[in-house]
């Protein structure tokens, strides 16, 4: 076959898919080519956009490092990360409902018992926050031994990943076996997600903001039970219905109430007053359901 022109082009791609060996790979391969195909169609794509796109996706590939990961948030603020995350996270009713990773995932933090200090060597101060909860089954009863992967920003706005130090406001929080935990932290404040590079420059090119309102991310894991990627995100927060990421859920919403007790903040070693998270995170049972695989920034870009 050859003399394609743009209402026989399409269907000749795909057939050049149709003996992938991978069934899978030619769906998804055959629906990219018929949408990619469209959108050039569409707009009418000159060669001049086309070659500023792949400019683009060339900076976007050449931003990215073991610390920084361009191309997830290149994801998270076309909303495909939510997209991706929404089809595959249909939450089992009262279950704490799934949202985006994001790129700061790490692995290999410390782990913390019970009451652990998560501001331990962080190099920005906070407002003290005692974080406490319970890790609950879907029927109200208390898993024990459960896992919960933190972390969050520090009050500057920027993650210990993106200054490349020690571990900070991050930790693996051991919970105990009456299925409570409880850790000391700092409350999350609002901050920008990277826009320093190609990302940012199409935030601004397209009158988007580049903020997300102020969450704790965490995983949280227990044998026998699907585990949730998520966040808790600050009641009150002037970013909750714009998050530049999509992935603000109701159910998510925390408060985080002042606590006036002198005597209670000097056994915690907190100022008084001080703040204090009451949040329980509900699992619902594995039951077959594949877990979702956590990916950190650098095994994304291995
Ligand atoms: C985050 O919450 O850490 C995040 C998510 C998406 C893009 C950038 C940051
Ligand atoms: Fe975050």
């Amino acid at each position: 076959m050859r003399q394609f022109n743009e209402d026989t082009l399409t269907a000749a791609v795909v057939e050049r898919l149709k003996d992938a060996k991978d069934k899978r790979l030619r769906q998804i391969m055959t629906s990219a080519v018929k949408h990619l195909h469209a959108f050039a169609q569409e707009v009418h794509l000159t060669e001049e956009e086309w070659f500023e796109g792949i400019k683009f996706l060339t900076a976007v590939g050449q931003k990215c490092d073991d610390k920084r990961q361009e191309f997830i948030l290149l994801s998270d603020i076309l909303g495909l990360s939510m997209m991706v995350c929404a089809l595959n996270h249909k939450t089992a009713p009262g279950a704490t409902e799934a949202t985006v990773l994001g790129p700061f995932f790490a692995h290999g933090a410390k782990v913390y018992e019970f009451d652990g200090d998560l501001r331990e060597g962080c190099t920005v101060k906070g407002e003290d926050t005692l974080v406490v909860g319970r890790v609950l089954t879907t029927a109200g009863k208390p898993i024990p031994n459960a896992t919960l992967d933190i972390w969050q920003a520090k009050a500057d706005g920027i993650y210990d990943v993106q200054t490349g130090g020690e571990f900070e406001l991050r930790g693996r929080v051991k919970v105990n076996a009456k299925g409570e935990y409880a850790f000391k932290s700092y409350k999350p404040k609002f901050y920008s997600v990277p826009d320093d590079g190609p990302v940012g420059e199409l935030l601004r090119a397209t009158g988007n903001h580049k903020m997300r309102p102020a969450h704790m991310h965490a995983v949280v894991s227990a044998p026998g039970y699907q585990q949730v990627i998520t966040h808790v995100f600050v009641d009150g927060d002037p970013y909750l219905d714009d998050d530049a990421v999509y992935a603000v859920k109701d159910s998510l919403v925390g408060k985080y109430k002042k606590v006036n007790n002198a005597a209670e903040a000097k056994k915690l070693g907190m100022s008084n007053p001080f703040l204090k998270l009451d949040w329980d995170f509900t699992l619902a049972p594995e039951r077959g359901v594949k877990a979702r695989k956590v990916i950190a920034p650098s095994d994304a870009v291995a």
